[in-house]
């Protein structure tokens, strides 16, 4: 096989088309419950830039087709020694060496930038796990993914209520400015949720990586938002949620961070941001149809939120670490 670097911003047509292509049919014979993304959301998402590092991607040709993709992301923020990796080898040209030969390369450029590790992430009921375990990585955390079918839920009956003292302000892609600093100090307190002893190690979130993120997803083509609760007495933000919806392929929307602040948990505040997403999402008309959410099993807390808000398990992802 021959591996070549891939830069989709400046990569022909043919090699987008192809992308797409091994990543399609991989994903319907690994995931054949989800529906592959259209072409121009996948597109969508290898064009936008990434708030907090670099991707480097190659294709990995043989017998003059592209059988193989590889993805590399090199934060500049945060676990410095590290390289996440992602192999992804069409299900017709498996257990040839291909996956191998693509985790080399980036093997070299991991080293290249100075990194000692790779995570690899691979769902577990496919080769990934397999694959990762022969090439001598060492299964660090694993993560429980849930789905909730939004058509079969009562939005009216979802069991939260207001917490006293405090306000719900919710906004689709831009957080407003009067709320910015403490938005970026809320997520902060993400760092605190477990991680299942992968080691993984947050820098502090900033007002600028707020909206450099949002400009990130809006150029990725989805849509972010947010229902915040905002403590009366300060005027902070006290707890969040944060749903992204793709908006060429809005069904399936993707659940990402929701947080309580420490000084503001055990007001049911996690419980209540969530289902005033649930009820916005239902007045909306249903456009989108399922969320999807990743949680470390040992975060009881959320499990149990997310369980009074129809979330049931549909998969375990496991993360691989790989010494470069
Ligand atoms: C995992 C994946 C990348 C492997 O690609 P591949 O080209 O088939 O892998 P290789 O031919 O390099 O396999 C190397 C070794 O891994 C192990 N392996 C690979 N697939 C395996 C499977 N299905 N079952 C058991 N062992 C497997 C074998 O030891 C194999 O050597 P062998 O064929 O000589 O026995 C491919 O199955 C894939 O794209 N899966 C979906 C995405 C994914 O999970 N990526 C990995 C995490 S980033």
């Amino acid at each position: 096989m021959t591996v070549t670097p891939f830069d989709p911003r400046l990569g022909l047509r043919e090699q987008l088309a192809c992308w797409h292509e091994v990543a399609a049919a991989a994903s319907a014979h690994d995931d054949p419950r989800h529906a592959s993304l259209p072409p121009a959301a996948r597109a969508a998402a290898l064009l936008a830039p990434r708030p907090d590092g670099r991707v480097r991607r190659w294709l990995g040709c043989a017998d003059g087709a592209v059988v193989g993709l590889a993805e590399l992301f090199l934060s500049d923020r945060e676990n410095l020694g590290w390289g996440f990796a992602e192999v992804t080898v069409h299900p017709r040209h498996r257990r040839s060496g291909h996956g191998t030969a693509l985790l080399a390369a980036m093997r070299a450029a991991a080293s290249d930038a100075g990194r000692d590790t790779l995570v690899l992430s691979a769902m577990r009921g496919t080769p990934g796990p397999a694959w990762a375990a022969a090439l001598g990585a060492r299964r660090a955390q694993e993560l429980w993914e849930s789905e909730a079918d939004l058509g079969a839920l009562d939005p009216a009956a979802l069991g939260d209520r207001p917490a006293p003292g405090y306000r719900l302000v919710s906004w689709s892609d831009e957080a407003p400015e009067e709320l910015l600093a403490s938005y970026a100090a809320a997520v902060d307190a993400m760092a605190d949720s477990p991680d299942g002893g992968l080691g993984y190690e947050s820098a502090p979130n900033t007002p600028e990586l707020v909206r450099a993120r949002e400009r990130c997803a809006r150029e990725a083509g989805l849509q972010r938002r947010v229902v915040a609760a905002v403590h009366e007495a300060s005027g902070a933000v006290a707890g969040l949620t944060v749903l992204e919806i793709p908006l060429l392929a809005p069904e399936l929307a993707h659940q990402d961070d929701t947080v309580v602040v420490p000084a503001h948990r055990g007001r049911g505040i996690g419980l209540w941001v969530k289902a005033e997403m649930v009820r916005r999402l239902a007045a909306d008309g249903g456009v989108v149809r399922r969320l999807h959410t990743t949680t470390d099993p040992s975060n009881s807390h959320m499990l149990a939120i997310n369980d009074r808000l129809g979330f049931r398990l549909v998969g375990v992802r496991e993360q691989w670490k790989l010494p470069v």
